[in-house]
């Protein structure tokens, strides 16, 4: 349990833990429901539980309509900010309501109810958070697609979501190049069984898209004829969305989130986490397509009466490495929220941060999340914006943060490589591989005891078992985080990694074993293995091993970019797989388990001990080498 003497957390943390229903049902309160829950935690059955059961609420009515009914109408909601375009925009509380209830009427029209999907797979556009909250609006469950995911991997979620309409754009444009979307939405509506009946397309003046005529519909000429729709009242358990997100096969799980939980969590989160106010400004610099984006560009500052700022652009190269402290003095943004990487690649362009010399008065404080905020980064940031850098840790599954400093309840010394205390309602431990408890600074599994507070995911679409095996099954009575780390003689959590397959490659999550499975595809590839090694921007970076088969010639550098050029296909290029090696043998157990923990200790330089039951221990200094002299071996 947390141990710290700041008696307001304190207080908080042990309300939660000991007295849930009175803890949460205060929160609740806070919010505008239709209908206030009276049942606030109810245990289904041994590994369900559900939140405010009997509550009625609109999600969409929460982030906009209730502010506006009370006086909050005039305030920005959302600014949109693009240098890639070169355009900036506001949005007040008013005028996004009316395009969010314009364009749910749209959806009206062509069939979409309550209960039914609807796939966005947009470029970070206010269109993006418009068709999010329309969704919402009718009672509709949105699924939204990382603009930089492949057709393939669209066709899996469409496959999976069966939406009665997707919403894309013709284009997204990555600093300078444009991305055509439309071709790799009718290439993924080709590729998947199932066919959505409607494509609305917002068409971006620079890359128009070809229309298929009866299916694709022009989202401006739509918006021009459409009757405004007004808030569908939802069940507090019925879906708000399903996000899909890397789990160790190469199926991605879609992770659901309800209606009520995931607001009064949000709403709990932003005043408890962030210290944000109504009136605040706050700047998630991350996509729609993650969950950062859905908690914290789109629905936590809207149902908190912030303004949100939605930015196009990178940290660096749009057009500079001083871009995050224009946006910042520019909108006086009073919290930034972004990940590690970020940081990294404006320190690399702009060590000395020359390009800082913005007023960053308004700015209170910084939130990084996404992978492990290095002590390095963590010292970078501090140095140069003498502010609060606070490192939090939480999950697509989870949807806000798990562990944190939470400003709002106290502003706790902060120890760098700690994601700090668990936030109120998360009760976190470390345990072996027996699930037997740790003591204080051992190294093991991060487990969060059962029951999860509101707004984490209830189940995974379409595939209870597949939740039920994958996070509870570990260790009953807990979920499985996946994560591995310790906690502190001060109750502080370190976070040190995953303990399963998937990878972090610039605060984008991974399977490597999905990139197993096509890399195998090759017909020169008799086995193979990818691992995640040290990338000093990207904090991972992608590595296949490959055994080729027997009587087979292959030139390597022509091998290496055919499967380079296959991973980017059917994943995307942010899976950033850029390098792969043929190896003599690929290092097992007896039992023939591929040693991967082994080989990412080779690549990144860590002391390792060859396991007693490994059946070729001498291919271990010849894998090392033959890394070494592809410049992949991290130094000691
Ligand atoms: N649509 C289409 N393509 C995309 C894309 C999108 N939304 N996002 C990324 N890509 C492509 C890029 O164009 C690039 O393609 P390339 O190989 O042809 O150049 C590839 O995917 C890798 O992109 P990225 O990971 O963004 O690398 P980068 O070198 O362009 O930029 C960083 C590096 C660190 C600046 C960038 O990764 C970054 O800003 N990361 C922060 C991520 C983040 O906010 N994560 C959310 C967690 S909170
Ligand atoms: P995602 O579901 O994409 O948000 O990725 C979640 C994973 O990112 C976690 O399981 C961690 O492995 C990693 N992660 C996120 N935030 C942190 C953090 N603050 N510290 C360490 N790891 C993190």
């Amino acid at each position: 349990m947390a141990n710290t003497s700041n008696s307001h957390y304190q207080q908080h943390f042990d309300q939660a833990i000991t007295a849930p229903d009175t803890f949460w049902q205060q929160q609740a309160a806070k919010l505008n429901w239709y209908k206030a829950p009276h049942t606030i935690l109810q245990q289904q059955d041994a590994d369900h539980y559900q939140w405010f059961a009997d509550g009625v609420l609109n999600t969409a009515y929460l982030a906009l309509d209730s502010h506006i009914e009370q006086g909050r109408g005039e305030q920005t909601a959302l600014i949109y900010d693009s240098p890639v375009t070169g355009t900036q925009q506001r949005f007040s509380y008013r005028e996004l309501r009316e395009a969010v209830a314009q364009f749910a009427g749209v959806l009206k029209a062509l069939g979409v109810s309550k209960g039914d999907r609807v796939v966005i797979y947009m470029p970070m556009i206010p269109q993006a958070a418009i068709a999010m909250l329309a969704t919402a609006r009718l009672g509709a469950v949105h699924s939204v697609v990382f603009g930089g995911f492949s057709a393939h991997e669209l066709a899996l979620r469409i496959d999976d979501a069966s939406p009665k309409v997707v919403v894309s754009a013709s284009c997204g444009i990555e600093i300078s190049k444009l991305i055509a979307y439309k071709p790799l939405l009718d290439d993924a509506i080709t590729k998947a069984q199932h066919k959505p009946q409607y494509c609305v397309i917002y068409q971006r003046p620079q890359l128009l898209a070809q229309m298929h005529s009866g299916r694709d519909l022009d989202w401006q000429h739509e918006m021009a004829t459409a009757e405004p729709a007004s808030c569908v009242p939802v069940k507090a358990t019925d879906p708000l969305y399903v996000l899909y997100t890397s789990g160790t096969t190469g199926k991605p799980k879609g992770v659901v989130r309800d209606n009520g939980g995931h607001a009064v969590a949000l709403n709990y989160s932003m005043q408890a986490v962030y210290n944000a106010k109504p009136g605040d400004v706050f700047w998630a610099a991350s996509d729609v397509g993650w969950v950062v984006g859905h908690s914290y560009i789109v629905y936590g500052p809207l149902i908190a009466g912030c303004t949100t700022v939605l930015y196009e652009g990178k940290p660096v190269f749009t057009p500079d490495a001083g871009a995050f402290w224009r946006v910042c003095a520019q909108y006086q943004v009073n919290i930034l929220f972004a990940a590690p990487t970020a940081f990294r690649a404006i320190r690399k362009e702009d060590p000395e941060a020359t390009l800082q010399q913005y007023d960053l008065s308004a700015l209170r404080s910084i939130f990084v999340a996404g992978e492990r905020l290095d002590p390095a980064t963590y010292q970078w940031v501090t140095d140069k914006l003498a502010k609060p850098v606070i490192d939090h840790w939480w999950q697509t599954e989870t949807g806000w943060p798990i562990a944190a400093n939470p400003v709002g309840l106290a502003l706790m010394p902060a120890k760098p490589g700690s994601s700090s205390m668990p936030v109120p309602g998360f009760n976190v431990q470390i345990l072996d591989d027996s699930g037997k408890l740790l003591n204080a600074n051992e190294h093991g599994y991060i487990a969060l005891k059962l029951p999860l507070p509101p707004g984490c995911l209830t189940t995974i679409w379409g595939n209870d078992q597949r939740f039920v095996d994958g996070y509870l099954r570990t260790f009953p009575g807990y979920y499985a985080s996946g994560d591995g780390g310790y906690i502190d003689e001060d109750g502080y959590l370190f976070v040190m990694g995953r303990t399963d397959d998937v990878i972090n490659v610039a605060g984008h999550r991974l399977s490597t074993g999905e990139m197993e499975q096509i890399v195998a595809s090759h017909p020169a590839v008799a086995e193979c293995c990818v691992i995640g090694i040290h990338e000093p921007i990207k904090g991972q970076q992608p590595l296949a091993l490959l055994l080729i088969k027997n009587g087979i010639e292959v030139d390597e550098t022509l091998l290496e970019a055919e499967l380079v050029a296959m991973v980017r296909q059917e994943i995307g290029a942010l899976a950033c797989f850029k390098k792969a090696i043929v190896v003599p043998r690929l290092p097992k157990t007896r039992s023939g388990k591929i040693l991967r923990k082994l080989l990412r200790q080779i690549a990144d330089g860590c002391q390792y001990t060859v396991p007693s039951t490994i059946d070729d221990p001498a291919s271990l200094p010849e894998i090392a080498s033959l890394m070494a002299n592809r410049g992949l071996l991290q130094a000691k």
